[in-house]
């Protein structure tokens, strides 16, 4: 599988779910890829934000590392599926994706949990809170078990 997690900035919110799956992937012993971006270019080759390095390192693992980058078009031919966090990111992704756009391989998060309910995972950048942080690691954390439990 070729998964990758999208949402606006890249420093928040998809860069923590890459992260939570990447570990995921890793202490299953799936040989998974996994890549995150956003739909805006503000943040690229930053770091994920601090909130969502702490709420990482909280839980036993690492997001230091990661890069932000900009979704880009071909994202759609390369990956199996590509899951956005919200409403925004999917239409945003569906305008940049123009003729690569397929709306079988990508998804809100977290109907993977909640089939067809359309779930958002709230934008913890303005809040900036490490209740905001924590509570998208909840989201993120559930979504990622059913995603490991459907193509493991
Ligand atoms: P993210 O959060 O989409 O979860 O990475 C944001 C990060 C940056 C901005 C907005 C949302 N921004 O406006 O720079």
């Amino acid at each position: 599988m070729k998964i990758l997690m999208v949402c606006l900035g890249n420093i928040c919110r998809s860069p923590l779910a890459e992260g939570i799956l990447r570990h995921k992937v890793k202490q299953a012993g799936l040989n998974w890829e996994i890549d995150s971006a956003g739909t805006g270019g503000w943040h690229v080759g930053e770091p994920p934000h601090a909130g969502s390095q702490k709420i990482a390192r909280l839980k036993g693992f690492d997001i230091c590392d990661l890069k932000g980058r900009k979704f880009k078009k071909e994202d759609f031919e390369y990956y199996d599926k590509i899951y956005v966090m919200d409403s925004e990111n999917y239409q945003e992704v569906k305008r940049m994706a123009g003729k690569y756009f397929d709306e079988n391989k990508i998804d809100l998060i977290m109907n993977e949990v909640y089939t067809g309910k359309n779930m958002q995972v709230p934008d913890p950048w303005y809040a900036n809170t490490d209740e905001a942080f924590s509570e998208v690691y909840d989201l993120l954390d559930k979504a990622t078990d059913h995603i490991i439990k459907k193509y493991a």
